[in-house]
């Protein structure tokens, strides 16, 4: 990304919300995006993660301008090279753990057999295989949080996009997603997160910090825990 540029128009009021963002990520890093509230933090991740765009500046996404993808490779990416995970989880409460975790896949003309097989690989990876049929209000928060990692990586995206997934959880629970998100940047994937948690940020190799919509500090992080 370089000199990225972001405002919202709610009415007649305009927020200049980021104010020249410049940063490269490479393949297979492991970063903690950290800042005050309201700094841009969550912008700039939707912009990277394709769920907004910005209004000035330039980004490539595997080296290319992401103006030159069209929609039908832009809905790919969000579908197969990037995975989300949220603060608040964002499972559907009447499906078991196991189809929330196949929902992904609806539109990926995967056959039936093999989406159930893929959902439970990745219920498994995330230590659920015993919990599987139940629904989300039979889950703790830390369990919940673990099904909507494995739906985020049941497409088996390069970059997983993480906004807050601690947040909501017990400092036990927020310990073991992030042993996940160590574990599955070891095996290669690319990690971007938003904390306001050192203890949080620690896990990570990098640590960015934005105020009021610039980049303040960019570090590695030494003693990655
Ligand atoms: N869709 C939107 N329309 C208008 N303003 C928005 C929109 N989304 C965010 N904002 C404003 O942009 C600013 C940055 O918001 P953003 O969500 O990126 O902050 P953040 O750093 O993620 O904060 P937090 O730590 O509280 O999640 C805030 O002032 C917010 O009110
Ligand atoms: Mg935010």
């Amino acid at each position: 990304m370089s000199g990225i540029h972001k405002t919202y128009h709610t009415g007649s009021v305009q927020a200049h919300v980021l104010r020249g963002i410049s940063v490269e990520i490479k393949k297979n890093e492991y970063v903690a995006i950290m800042g005050p509230s309201g700094s841009g933090k969550s912008t700039l991740m939707n912009i990277m993660g394709f769920l907004d765009v910005h209004d000035a500046g330039e980004y490539l996404f595997d080296n290319r301008p992401v103006e030159g993808y069209d929609e039908e490779e832009l809905a790919e990416i969000r579908n197969k090279r990037v995975g989300f995970v949220f603060q608040m989880f964002y499972l559907l409460p009447k499906m078991s753990a196991l189809d929330n975790v196949k929902l992904p896949m609806l539109y990926a003309n995967i056959p039936e057999k093999e989406q159930e097989e893929r959902a439970k690989q990745a219920l498994i990876s995330v230590g659920l295989e015993d919990r599987m049929h139940h629904k989300p209000n039979e889950l703790s928060g830390g369990q919940q949080q673990r099904v909507s990692i494995a739906r985020a990586l049941v497409n088996e995206p390069k970059v997983i996009f993480a906004d807050e997934p601690t947040g909501n959880l017990d400092t036990h629970s927020g310990n073991e997603v992030m042993e996940i998100f160590t574990r599955l940047n070891r095996e290669g994937k690319t990690i971007i997160m938003i904390t306001h948690e050192d203890e949080i940020a620690a896990y990570t190799k990098r640590k960015i910090i934005i105020r009021d919509g610039l980049i303040t500090s960019d570090e590695i992080n030494h003693s990655q825990k």
